[in-house]
């Protein structure tokens, strides 16, 4: 035990009923304290929690307790709200300041004033809580000793408490199993208001208006699955309610205004029969149920999915065969997205990509007003507001993991007339954004970041945008992008020149749009003052998702697989180049065009793989390609060589040094270098390598094990879903040996 840790004597629960009981119940069962004591009203109730082993004893009265409750004793007040007061006033003069207190209520500000009003300030003994961990059930019957696991109590501590009265409560809830946190009264108190009081009050009141309808019996009769869960706290304590609701009344009725008027508002767009402004509220209120319900099933009191460590377990040896369609291109999913938001009219998008990354760019306009119906098997279907339509958001957009939504919408939001501020998690936060807030700057744009570059970045609108003609000094599709989408909003005529070719989907699809942009040379240019025409995207499959099975077709003897509908834009198929280049066997069929974009079934077939010096002018083609192509260079003959390809270590990670890393720990010989790498190919071993939480290191390391001799365990690999959500169930049905585990 840690000897730091604060030890209680005895624990007084006065009052005995779920809230009360559970953590008296808790306390015992756990150890915690030499006694526990309970106290009660009613003489029943006592026996009741003595027999049901919720505490040691009970007594009717506080003067009961004897010796009298000193230092290392602690009380937990868990009456119902409105009758704190007079427990307190019980306690004054009975219990020294030694004594820590404290409670249970649902609201905070009204008992810090009985505090107040009884003590004559707050006391630095005091230390209020609020457990949220109740249920419609009541009575010390219902005393659950687990109730308080996984659950979260606030602490509502003031300046003037002792560290020791905020520890020993802290403690006695982390002991029963409670996530504590704290938060100032005021906050605590508006919260609530939102997150439970408002609901009560709407199912109570609901269930009372249909009781008074006359025709309530047939109601109740058939009111199906949608009226029970709905009303289920309806059948809470009204009396416990109702004191809840007083004790909290401002910030209840502030709930209940700012409900009333948005209720007012979805009955109009009823009434006007607005199609549009309905799917908006229904399609935001999924969304957001949607995100808490996985939150919920995640447990995510303590971790959230990210932070959980999603291991792949893969067998060696095997061969892949059959036919897949992975999904939807990530870089054309977000651009259709954003393009289709902005446009004029409906966009309908299909084969959509459902992973994180693009997720997190829907989710951006969403929260930016656009009202957008999917995604539903890849079909998105977006309601365009027009290239000045964006609504300022609530907060800042966080976009997770993904680089290119960050980089982007940079260059949309530079263009609107609302200050914007863009996060992500860990990963992005480390990645440089001055690539985009540089050229933006020059634009006229203010853009503030962290240190070095690094997200957030907070978007602030100044004077009007000025049209550059800028060179790019890296190859980068995302710094072209974000400034082609500022220059929408520019002064004139925006002028990209990449210093080598870069993926084009932004101006293949602006065009599309009916945006008119031009290209001389290395040199994109358009001008500010078009606008964008709603049309359909058909979006193909990823070929950077399909390389994970062409390299594994390539490596894996006896391999026959064909990937159906991929997207070979001329500026994606280095991979193809460079495979066939190492001896891979790859035809391609069925070539055709698909709004805009060239696609293809890609079939390869095992043939054995050389290594070679990688063309530099087959980097940018196939930027996100290494990590599975160092894989296929560890399985070729010799050595393969990559240099001018600094930009992979600005990725997810550093993807030379994790992709080395790895390969290393599996017995290849790899020498990475400050702008690529020299691996030699050999016999491959198995091991546990690391991700580093990147999505193509860790599929890279799965389709390795085709040629590893022993197993391989892929560490962290969560972030699969940010761009190939069904990456291991693909893996399996085309025969890779692959178990995914948790913990
Ligand atoms: C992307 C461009 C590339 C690529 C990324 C997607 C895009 O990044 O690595 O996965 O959609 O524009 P850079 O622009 O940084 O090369």
């Amino acid at each position: 035990m840690n000897l730091t840790t604060p030890h209680i004597n005895r624990l007084v629960v006065i009052g005995l009923g779920l809230i009360g009981g559970s953590l008296a119940a808790a306390a015992k069962k756990r150890n915690l304290c030499n006694q526990v004591i309970g106290l009660a009203r009613r003489e029943s109730v006592c026996q009741k929690a003595v027999q049901l082993d919720v505490v040691d004893s009970a007594y009717l009265s506080i003067d009961k307790i004897t010796p009298p409750l000193g230092k290392g004793d602690l009380i937990f007040i868990a009456v119902p709200t409105l009758s704190v007061k007079r427990i307190l006033q019980d306690l004054k003069g009975k219990v020294s300041d030694d004594v820590v207190i404290t409670d249970g209520a649902s609201v905070k500000g009204s008992v810090r004033d009985n505090v107040i009003d009884v003590f004559g300030q707050e006391m630095p003994n005091i230390v209020l809580g609020h457990p949220i961990a109740g249920s419609e059930q009541s009575g010390v019957e219902a005393s659950n000793p687990e109730l308080y696991e996984q659950h979260r109590v606030i602490l509502t501590p003031h300046a003037g408490n002792t560290q020791y009265a905020v520890e020993l409560t802290r403690d006695l809830w982390l002991k029963v199993g409670a996530e504590v946190l704290t938060m100032g009264v005021d906050d605590h108190d508006a919260i609530l208001a939102a997150t439970s009081h408002l609901p009560h009050v709407i199912a109570f009141s609901l269930v009372d208006t249909l009781a008074h309808d006359s025709q309530n019996e047939n109601i109740f009769r058939y009111a199906a699955g949608g009226f029970r869960d709905f009303t289920r706290i309806a059948s809470s304590d009204a009396i416990m309610w109702r004191d809840i609701m007083l004790a909290n009344k401002k910030s209840v009725l502030d709930s209940i205004d700012l409900f009333t008027a948005n209720l007012q508002r979805l009955r109009s767009y009823i009434a006007e029969e607005n199609e549009k402004e309905i799917t908006g509220v229904f399609t935001r209120a999924k969304v957001a149920r949607d995100r808490f319900t996985k939150m919920l099933s995640n447990q995510a009191y303590s971790k959230t999915m990210s932070e959980k460590n999603i291991i792949y377990k893969v067998a060696p040896g095997g061969s892949v065969k059959g036919q897949i369609r992975v999904p939807g291109d990530k870089s054309i999913s977000h651009r259709s997205i954003m393009l289709g938001s902005l446009a004029e009219g409906v966009t309908h998008v299909e084969g959509f990509l459902e992973g994180e990354d693009a997720l997190a760019t829907l989710q951006a306009f969403r929260d930016m007003g656009v009202v957008i119906e999917g995604p539903v098997e890849g079909r998105v279907t977006i309601n365009g507001v027009g290239l000045k339509g964006l609504e300022k958001p609530a907060g800042a957009l966080y976009v997770g993991n993904s680089g290119t939504s960050m980089r982007l919408l940079a260059g949309i939001l530079a263009g609107q007339d609302f200050d914007a501020e863009l996060t992500g998690d860990i990963s992005l936060s480390n990645r440089p954004m001055n690539r985009v807030a540089n050229p933006l700057r020059e634009m006229g744009v203010i853009v503030e970041t962290e240190e070095n570059g690094r997200p957030p970045l907070k978007i602030k609108r100044g004077s009007a945008i000025k049209a550059i003609d800028y060179q790019m000094p890296m190859a980068s599709a995302q710094v072209k992008s974000c400034i082609l989408l500022a220059g929408l909003y520019a002064d004139g005529e925006t002028k990209v020149s990449e210093p080598a070719p870069t993926r084009d989907h932004t101006e293949r699809m602006l065009r599309g749009f009916g945006y008119d942009v031009k290209r001389e040379g290395d040199t994109i240019s358009l001008t500010s003052g078009g606008k964008l025409t709603a049309t359909n995207i058909d979006i193909p499959a990823d070929i950077s998702s399909a390389t994970f099975f062409m390299v594994a077709a390539a490596i894996a003897p006896g391999s026959d697989i064909t990937l159906t509908h991929v997207g070979i834009n001329p500026t994606r198929i280095g991979v193809i180049n460079i495979l066939r280049l190492m001896g891979a066997d790859i035809t391609l069929s069925n070539e055709r065009e698909v709004g805009g974009e060239p696609v293809a079934d890609i079939r390869v077939q095992y043939a054995p793989l050389k290594g070679i010096n990688i063309p530099e002018d087959q980097v940018p083609l196939a930027i996100d390609e290494f990590p599975a192509l160092f894989v296929a260079a560890a399985c070729a003959e010799g050595k393969t060589v990559l240099t001018g390809a600094e930009e992979l270590r600005v990725k997810e990670t550093d993807r030379i040094q994790a992709m080395a890393d790895g390969l290393t720990t599996l017995g290849i010989q790899c020498e990475p270098t400050p702008d690529g790498i020299v691996v030699t190919g050999g016999e491959m071993n198995g091991g546990t390598v690391e991700s580093f939480h990147d999505h193509r290191i860790a599929m890279s390391f799965t389709v390795a094990a085709l040629r590893a001799n022993a197993p391989i365990t892929v560490n962290n690999c969560a972030n699969v879903a940010t761009s190939f959500p069904n990456f291991t169930e693909l893996a399996k049905s085309v025969g890779i040996s692959l178990e995914v585990n948790i913990s």
